[in-house]
């Protein structure tokens, strides 16, 4: 599907289409990019909604750039349209970890593969968190790996936000622990291998780790009521 917006030259394919935004495919500058636009909830205010709408456009576009001042690389952020409400992003080239760990024990993606890949991933988040940003939805469709040089991109910022507080990065952790855990049984003890070099990369790995034996205890417990 091709579709045309006011004011972009090139052609958008649509990619994505979410609840709260649609991820085309484009070219700027002559580059493949990726375009992402954010839109209203229909339910609420729209004077309301627009300046809700730009609120998190502007944040996402500042927590990816936060986390590559942190070291974490992130596509290059080309343009913000505030009145068409869209972020370009340079199109990174190469698969998701989704299906890369999808892969595993089908095909059998070889276990060095995995090990570096999870030990990109403990690295990226204890950086991000050191740096008191939490990226809000760690799952592995939010993780591409760079085709030409195998180095993990973390995309998606949309839920990001800054916060220093252990509660907050244990939670970060959990989502891509049980996001693991149903997506990629296969892949064994692979949040083992994250965590490790989440302790490595993050200064205050301790009091992390302690909230996040509380939250699993909590999801628990949760799971036993029903
Ligand atoms: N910079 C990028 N390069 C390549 N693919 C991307 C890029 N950004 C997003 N995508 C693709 O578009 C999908 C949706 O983008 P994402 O930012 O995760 O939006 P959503 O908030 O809807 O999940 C991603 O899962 C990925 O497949
Ligand atoms: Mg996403």
């Amino acid at each position: 599907m091709e579709i045309k917006l006011d004011g972009v030259e090139d052609s958008l394919i649509l990619i994505k289409q979410g609840a709260e935004a649609r991820v085309f495919e484009s070219t700027f500058v002559g580059r493949r990019s990726i375009v992402k636009e954010r839109f209203s909830k229909k339910y609420r205010h729209p004077s309301l909604d627009a300046k809700l709408t730009l609120k998190r456009l502007n944040a996402e576009a500042r927590c990816m750039t936060k986390a590559r001042k942190l070291g974490v690389s992130t596509p290059v952020l080309y343009a913000v349209d505030p009145l068409l409400h869209t972020l370009t992003f340079e199109f990174v080239e190469g698969p998701a970890v989704k299906d890369i760990f999808l892969e595993f024990g089908l095909q059998g993606i070889v276990e060095e593969r995995l090990d570096d890949i999870a030990t990109q991933i403990g690295d990226a988040i204890g950086k991000l968190h050191d740096g008191g940003l939490i990226h809000g939805d760690l799952t592995t469709s939010n993780m591409l790996i760079r085709k030409d040089t195998n180095k993990l991109v973390l995309i998606d910022f949309g839920l990001s936000f800054t916060s220093t507080l252990p509660e907050d990065k244990a939670v970060d952790l959990y989502v891509l622990e049980r996001a693991l855990l149903s997506m990629h049984s296969s892949c064994g003890n692979v949040m083992d291998k994250i965590l490790a070099a989440y302790r490595k990369s993050s200064k205050q790995w301790s009091s992390t780790l302690n909230k996040l034996a509380q939250v699993r205890q909590r999801g628990r417990k949760r799971t036993m009521v029903g």
